[in-house]
């Protein structure tokens, strides 16, 4: 089957990016992203590719370059449904806040919702394609809702985990590690499969499209998450034993990343992963295995999560103990709230979580990220339910310029890696500050050797 229509459901952090690509890619492709959020959409037809509402270096000038011509943004669900022989299905899997599972599995009410929308609409076969990260075996609900609720059309259900990274979504897009695509061994799942080898080999290299069974390629997303939280996990471990030591993480990440099997990719010490997915995702391999009674399976994974909430709070309780195991009503200037850079994407930030235990030792907090707003941040706040909003708008000032931000505060937290904290007068920095004056690298980028010939007192992670 040649494809000339594809729609995406989900006009997210991986629906726009990827079907921007595609689009691009594929000119002969006509792609329209649909999502029940009218203001994403609005953000997306903005007239000013600026103001797109993700944040991805390249995206703009992509989306500028598509947009109109191929590639569309749009409300009317039904419409592209109808009107598109591939399907992707983007929409969010958050951990589940309710009900069974509460806290650990994924929430798949909107992929449900997809499903039913999909079967009330198609008029004709249809390939629906598994983007969004789902637990091993969804396409067997997936399946059965098509086919028990339709309009008796075919349906072929294909799963095609995105393995993109925030902030370098671009670059993973059009030079991805590999491409995996999941589906049924039957001649009409091969052909799909086949369709939608098609699209990626616009620009992919053949020879990194792996195709498998659907399980293994739904079970596969979850395992490439898990194991790089793991490795961030375990660097993060070893960090509190070289403070304890004087061993120097920097200097036992190279040494261990020099071995050719274990490599030097994702050994960067820090303050703890964030990101929608990293623990969403682990949570779910863990609800997983427990459901199929697999304790000590469940078990080994979690402790990635444990050790990194553990991180967290030994950051924050790091800043208190040295700031005299008091910061009531004083200034700390945080640089950095999302959760890594080149992203406005705040989900699971540890600014977050190291901003919460910081004002409830009554601190007061100021930020400065070049990507972040103070609504973002508050609201980011307000959802931990910690305290009432009008307590989290006082404790909380943003600047949109870090030299304000730093003026008069005891001390400095970097949260996020931008790559402009490295460029800064740090000595004005610390003449504006009250003495002594701290810096809390977490995330190992600043200097420490010349930020203490400056006069500040500097910790980084692990050293
Ligand atoms: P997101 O929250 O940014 O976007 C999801 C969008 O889906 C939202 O705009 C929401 O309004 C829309 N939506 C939900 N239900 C809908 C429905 N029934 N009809 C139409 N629109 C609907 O989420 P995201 O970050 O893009 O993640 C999407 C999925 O991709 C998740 O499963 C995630 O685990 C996975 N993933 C994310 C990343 C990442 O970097 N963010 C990378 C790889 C995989
Ligand atoms: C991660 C994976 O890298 C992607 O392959 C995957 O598609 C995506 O999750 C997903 O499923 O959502 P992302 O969360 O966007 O991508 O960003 P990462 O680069 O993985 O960083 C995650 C967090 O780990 C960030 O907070 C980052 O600062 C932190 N990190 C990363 C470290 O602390 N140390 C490292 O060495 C690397």
């Amino acid at each position: 089957m040649k494809i000339t229509k594809i729609c995406c459901i989900g006009a997210g952090y991986v629906g726009g990016p990827t079907m921007a690509v595609i689009a691009q890619k594929c000119p002969h492709i006509q792609v329209t992203v649909v999502d029940l959020n009218e203001q994403r959409i609005a953000d997306w037809n903005d007239p000013n590719p600026e103001n797109i509402p993700i944040y991805e270096p390249g995206l703009s000038e992509i989306v500028s370059e598509a947009r109109g011509r191929n590639l569309f943004f749009s409300t009317d669900v039904d419409k592209a449904i109808d009107e598109a022989q591939m399907i992707f299905i983007s929409v969010n899997t958050p951990t589940k806040t309710y009900g069974k599972g509460k806290g650990m599995a994924a929430d798949l009410k909107f992929i449900e919702l997809c499903a039913r929308q999909i079967a009330r609409v198609a008029k004709q076969n249809k390939i629906v394609v598994e983007k969004s990260t789902l637990p091993v075996r969804t396409a067997e609900a997936i399946k059965s809702i098509l086919d028990n609720t339709g309009n008796g059309v075919q349906f072929q259900i294909l799963s095609n985990p995105e393995f993109l990274a925030e902030g370098t979504a671009v670059t993973d897009l059009l030079n991805p590690d590999r491409i995996l695509i999941g589906g049924d061994t039957t001649p009409e799942g091969q052909e799909a499969i086949q369709a939608l080898v098609d699209v990626y080999a616009n620009w992919v290299n053949i020879d990194k499209i792996l195709t498998t069974n659907v399980w293994s390629s739904e079970l596969s997303k979850l395992t490439a998450n898990a194991f790089l939280a793991q490795r961030i996990s375990s660097i993060n471990a070893m960090s509190e034993l070289c403070e304890k030591t004087g061993a120097d993480v920097n200097e036992v990440a190279r040494a261990i990343g020099m071995d050719s099997r274990i490599g030097p990719k994702f050994l960067k010490a820090s303050v703890g992963f964030g990101g929608s997915c990293f623990q969403k995702d682990i949570l779910n391999l863990v609800y997983i295995a427990k459901s199929y009674g697999l304790n000590e399976v469940a078990d080994y994974w979690e402790q990635v999560i444990i050790m990194n909430d553990h991180q967290k709070r030994r950051f924050s309780n790091k800043i208190v103990q040295t700031l005299y195991n008091t910061v009531a009503d004083k200034k700390i200037t945080f640089l950095g709230w999302a959760f890594k850079k080149d992203t406005n994407d705040t989900r699971e930030s540890a600014a977050i979580y190291v901003a919460d235990d910081l004002i409830n030792e009554q601190a007061k907090i100021s930020v400065y990220d070049p990507k972040v707003s103070r609504n973002k941040m508050l609201s980011d706040l307000n959802y931990l339910e910690t305290r009432i909003e009008a307590e989290n708008s006082n404790a909380l000032n943003v600047f949109d310029n870090a030299y304000e931000a730093c003026k008069n505060s005891h001390a400095i937290a970097v949260l996020t890696e931008w790559d402009e904290f490295t460029t800064y007068d740090w000595k004005k920095i610390y003449d504006s500050m009250h003495k002594p004056a701290f810096v809390f690298d977490g995330r190992n980028i600043l200097n420490g050797k010349e930020l203490e010939s400056i006069g500040f007192v500097y910790n980084g992670i692990g050293s």
